[in-house]
């Protein structure tokens, strides 16, 4: 039996999202040669019409012979990856007539095809999944790995084959596939408890503010001051992601190449000495950055003077619209970066400054240029700015206090979000304090007189333009949420102003 034409589903994975494939084949007028693969296909495609044909000899399929064509559409994009050997080789099975037309109807395939016919998971298999859902497909058909991993997605059924065969023999009626197991919990993976560090309440209040609202912070200190491992125990006091935010990180991860870290949000710390594809996101094929692989988790930069100019430079865009874009020659790609931005540095290159026992030994040249590497605008983006001093060996020695630790902490920040998510969610679209604008900043933050009274002030005293007095407003209202108190008093505004580093002795003073 011979089909004169075959097409199946797929996606082409740029950055977090894919863009819907057809990939037709015809044997139209039977030929006895290679096919010709059209429609802009890269090195790595092409080689898939070789790779897959092993497959087929291996599994002791009947090789699709007199298969003249294969067209891949939309023809201006280019198309890489390993994901389209699967309906590569479905569209070769069909067209030489393995089954019935009219059973690839609707039919998406992702996945790489190994030389014996194995079906492996490919980069990206969420993004495509999400693609085919959107666009009214019938099932998807993958990896086994990848149909559990892509279970989270509404709407589409989803098939795992382990080999070629079992597509093959299922798409001819002959063979059952199982429904994907669901995919097991990861492991929380430990963090350790921030009773662990004596003293230091106001870092830990800021944490907790940070976590909260999803305010910026900066961590200033000497070295050893506990700057990194405060941090460090951040996501034990994150609220747990919500379904929708889930998907998002799973999806992101998923076109990375990376399973999900687990169930908590992520937290991504490049070095420094990062490039700016690897934080940002870019490459031949456009593979998410950091930047993306925090997106509704936490960005930490620890030692953040030292980060690549154009790097932090980068970080306002994500930082203002939670997006980032990535160019290449032709086209661009954007991609979500919704993350809570950490960062810790010294307060000069030698580290002591403001220190109480040990001087500075810097210029004040040295101190400037070190400052100047970070920029006022991004500076202005760092909401909480807080010194970390080092502790006396006597404070060191004080008493565990289990009201600082991750769990009391824990308690107060979910009890905050949870007003957030009342107030704050239109449309299942959920806007933390830390990103209210305008009309939604003004209904959120109902203040009393004397909270607009401290506003001005502040205002006055440390000459704040409108966006300066934007930030107060929001950090005054998680601190008023964390107090579990509807309206935001000047109490509020004065600790804000603190935790902004408005205050005289200011982190960066
Ligand atoms: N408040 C504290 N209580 C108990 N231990 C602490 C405290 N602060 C820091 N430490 C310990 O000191 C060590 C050094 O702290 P950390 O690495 O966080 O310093 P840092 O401020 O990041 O320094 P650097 O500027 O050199 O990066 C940590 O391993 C931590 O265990
Ligand atoms: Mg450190
Ligand atoms: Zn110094």
């Amino acid at each position: 039996m011979q089909v004169p034409t075959i097409t199946v589903g797929c996606g082409l994975v740029q950055g977090v999202d894919a863009v819907p494939v057809q990939v037709e084949a015809t044997a139209r007028h039977a030929g006895d040669g290679t096919p010709r693969l059209l429609g802009l296909v890269d090195a790595c495609v092409r080689e898939a019409y070789h790779r897959v044909l092993q497959a087929f000899f291996a599994l002791d399929l009947p090789p699709p012979r007199g298969v003249t064509t294969v067209n891949f559409a939309p023809a201006e994009l280019r198309k890489h990856g390993s994901g389209f050997d699967l309906p590569l080789a479905l569209a070769l099975a069909g067209a030489a007539g393995l089954f019935p037309p009219e059973r690839s109807r609707g039919l998406f395939a992702f996945g790489e095809v190994s030389l014996r016919g194995e079906i492996l998971p490919a980069r990206g298999a969420v993004s495509v999944a999400l693609a085919a859902a959107q666009n009214g497909a019938q099932a998807m058909l993958c990896s086994p790995a990848d149909a559990s991993l892509c279970a989270a997605v509404d709407g589409l059924p989803l098939y795992g084959a382990a080999t070629l065969a079992d597509a093959v023999f299922w798409l001819a009626g002959r063979r059952e596939l199982q429904p994907p197991p669901p995919r097991p919990p990861a492991p929380p993976d430990a963090v350790a408890d921030l009773a662990d560090l004596r003293g230091h309440q106001t870092p830990k209040r800021a944490l907790a503010v940070a976590a909260a609202g999803g305010h910026n912070l900066l961590f200033v200190g000497p070295p050893g001051s506990g700057k990194s491992a405060l941090l460090r125990r951040l996501p034990g006091i994150l609220p747990p992601l919500g379904p929708r935010e889930r998907l998002a990180v799973l999806q992101a991860h998923a076109a990375a190449g990376l399973s999900l870290p687990g169930e908590r949000r992520p937290l991504r710390a490049p070095h420094h000495t990062s490039s700016a594809a690897s934080v940002l996101g870019g490459g031949a094929d456009v593979r998410p950055g950091e930047v993306t692989l925090a997106h509704h988790g936490v960005l930490f930069l620890d030692e953040l003077p030292e980060f690549r100019r154009d790097v932090l430079e980068a970080l306002r865009q994500p930082l203002e619209d939670a997006t980032i874009t990535v160019g290449r020659a032709r086209q661009t790609v954007t991609m979500p970066a919704q993350f809570l931005l950490v960062a810790a540095m010294n307060p000069c290159p030698c580290g002591f400054r403001g220190h109480r026992q040990r001087p500075c030994a810097c210029t004040p040249g040295a101190v400037a240029r070190y400052r100047q590497r970070l920029s006022g605008p991004l500076l202005d983006r760092l909401d909480l700015q807080v010194e970390v001093p080092a502790l006396t060996a006597a404070e060191l020695r004080a008493p565990e206090d289990p009201a600082a630790g991750t769990a009391a902490l824990r308690e107060r920040v979910l009890a905050a979000h949870a007003r957030q998510l009342r107030r704050q969610t239109f449309d299942g679209v959920f806007t933390p304090n830390g990103r209210l604008v305008d009309r939604m900043l003004l209904r959120a933050c109902a203040c009393t007189e004397a909270a607009l009274a401290g506003v001005d002030e502040v205002m006055r005293r440390c000459q704040q333009s409108a966006r300066g007095r934007v930030r107060l407003l929001r950090l005054a209202r998680t601190l008023a949420d964390l107090d579990d108190r509807d309206q935001v008093d000047d109490v509020d505004v004065l600790e804000a102003a603190n935790l902004r580093g408005f205050a005289p002795a200011g982190a960066l003073a």
